[in-house]
């Protein structure tokens, strides 16, 4: 093994729910490259103006791949490493934020 590249190829395949269909990843991803590489179109829509996106700078910077994992929204999909049978669903909208501490 050379790079993370070879690592990820050479990794078990599992397979993550996102919209109700199976996608298969590799371990070692994150749910931003899975998603990418199972082509659905798009991730999300933007709170603002409704259009469609997807993941962009694949390293966190850019929130364009926002998505709801596993009941938890507003989660960078390019941040997080896939597990098996995780729970993806496209994020469209406001979603509330966690303020911890800040909430009566
Ligand atoms: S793709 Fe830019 S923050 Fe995830």
């Amino acid at each position: 093994m050379n790079n993370r590249y070879d690592a990820i190829n050479q990794a078990s395949s599992i397979s993550l729910d996102f919209e109700g269909k199976a996608i298969a990843a590799r371990q070692g991803e994150t749910v931003a490259t899975a998603l990418l590489a199972a082509n659905p179109g798009y991730t999300g829509t933007n709170p603002v103006s409704g259009r469609r996106r997807s993941p962009y700078c694949l390293m966190g910077v850019c929130f364009e791949c926002l998505v709801e994992i596993d009941g938890r929204p507003n989660q960078r999909a390019c941040m997080v490493p896939v597990r098996e049978s995780m729970i993806v669903r496209r994020q469209s909208g406001l979603r509330p934020l966690a303020l911890k501490g800040l909430q009566k």
